[in-house]
């Protein structure tokens, strides 16, 4: 009886670490409760698969200060995923991609409100380029929009 239950015990755990059955990451997003545009980013997100919860403040300043977000790169909210920043209105097929990758950096910036970019959704093409930062705060461009 023993050995079958610790069988059992072990298909369990199998199936659960499984990676065709994990969930998408969740993000949570740190905002001013008066930002609508970060919550079209958030919907943006949700309508890419993510699961996304937010915490708002009156002043997000605080957490890009502990996060590492310099003013250079900094934008309305600031998002954390599986251990990464997200600053600003960085498009989902970017975050999957950071996920996927799984590079040496801090995180993702979007820096200001570009026009284009998904949650800010202006009319017309307004090129905008999405950069990766460390720790140090170099920058690399990580995608171009
Ligand atoms: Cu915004
Ligand atoms: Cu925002």
């Amino acid at each position: 009886m023993k050995i079958a239950l610790a069988l059992v015990l072990a298909a369990t755990v199998g199936a659960l670490a499984s990676p065709t059955t994990a969930a998408p990451p969740s993000v949570l997003v740190y905002k001013s409760p008066s930002c609508g545009c970060c919550k079209a980013w958030m919907k943006h997100l949700e309508a890419n698969g993510f699961t996304v919860t937010s915490k708002d403040m009156d002043d997000v300043q605080p957490i890009k200060d502990d996060l590492g977000v310099s003013a250079k790169l900094a934008s309305c909210h600031t998002a954390v995923v599986d251990g990464y920043v997200i600053e600003g209105h960085v498009p989902a097929s970017d975050v999957q991609r950071l996920l996927k990758e799984r590079p040496k950096i801090v995180g993702l910036a979007a820096p200001g409100m570009p026009p284009s970019a998904p949650g800010m959704d202006q009319p017309g093409k307004t090129p905008y380029d999405v950069l990766a930062f460390d720790a140090k705060g170099n920058t690399t461009v990580w995608a171009k929009h």
